[in-house]
């Protein structure tokens, strides 16, 4: 991906697996067009925010995003119309249906999940916690489709795939100011460890960036103060 003018290296650095994943998770395996409506469980973690605006860029008719309090105001700014706090049971009974659910954090139950797509939707499966799990999340994407095959629902997996085409329309939503990397904190190579621990813990917002040639040590980021004000739409 050639990082496009004004772009922050390390904005651009954190893209590839997660935007991808993010991109061919509502594209791909969603079917996500113009005008779904979408729903991202897990929108303040690393492939979650990416999705929010992702879903945004391809001109979804409406994004409602789950994440804790504490990120709801960031994840809103990001371009969800709804956001809704899974701390405070807000996603236990959820009133709207959705043409595309990507279940990115993985709390919630396969069946409630189902019963929240609109006719013809897609439920995606994309991770979750492991839950001591020999597979971890594994376990419960594919058990998820094996339940599916028996059923009318669309329940999908995904793995996302390498791909110049994705980077390259990844790589102009960032040029364009449609999407934008979060960074949660940027760390030297002696720090990794901690950083990892930090991940594994599951509430990192946004993305740790390495930069393993830098003695600058961990940094704070340069994030924007402000995530209002996307681009207008343009056509990916
Ligand atoms: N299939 C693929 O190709 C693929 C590719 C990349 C990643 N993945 C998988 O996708 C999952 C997420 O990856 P990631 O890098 O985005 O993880 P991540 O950055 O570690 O996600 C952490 C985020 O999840 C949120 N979260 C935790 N529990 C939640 C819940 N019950 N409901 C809503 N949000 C919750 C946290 O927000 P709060 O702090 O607000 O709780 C935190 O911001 C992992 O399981 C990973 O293995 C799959």
């Amino acid at each position: 991906m050639r990082i496009p003018d004004g772009v922050e290296p390390e904005a651009a650095a954190a893209v590839p697996l997660a935007g991808l994943t993010a991109l061919q998770a509502l594209r791909d395996q969603g079917q996500m067009t113009a005008g779904s409506r979408v729903l991202i469980l897990g929108a303040a973690g690393g492939v979650g925010h990416y999705a929010v605006q992702v879903a945004r860029a391809l001109d979804a008719g409406r994004v409602v995003a789950s994440c804790s309090g504490r990120n709801a105001s960031w994840v809103e700014g990001l371009g969800a119309d709804r956001v809704l706090d899974y701390t405070r049971g807000e996603v236990d009974d959820i009133d709207e249906r959705f043409d595309v659910i990507l279940d990115i954090a993985g709390g919630a139950r396969i069946a409630y999940l189902r019963s929240l797509l609109a006719p013809g939707g897609s439920l995606v499966l994309v991770g979750g916690p492991g839950d001591g799990m020999l597979l971890g999340p594994a376990t419960r994407i594919f058990g998820g489709l094996i339940a599916s095959r028996f059923r009318r629902e669309r329940v999908v997996g995904v793995n996302a795939t390498w791909s110049g085409p994705d980077l390259a329309i990844l790589a102009a939503m960032l040029r364009d100011g449609c999407v934008r990397t979060v960074i949660h904190r940027i760390v030297g190579l002696a720090d990794v460890p901690t950083a990892i621990a930090e991940l594994e813990d599951g509430h990192v917002p946004g993305k740790f960036v390495v930069r393993p040639m830098s003695d600058e040590g961990t940094r704070e980021p340069n994030n924007a103060p402000s995530w209002s004000g996307l681009n207008p739409r343009q056509r990916y």
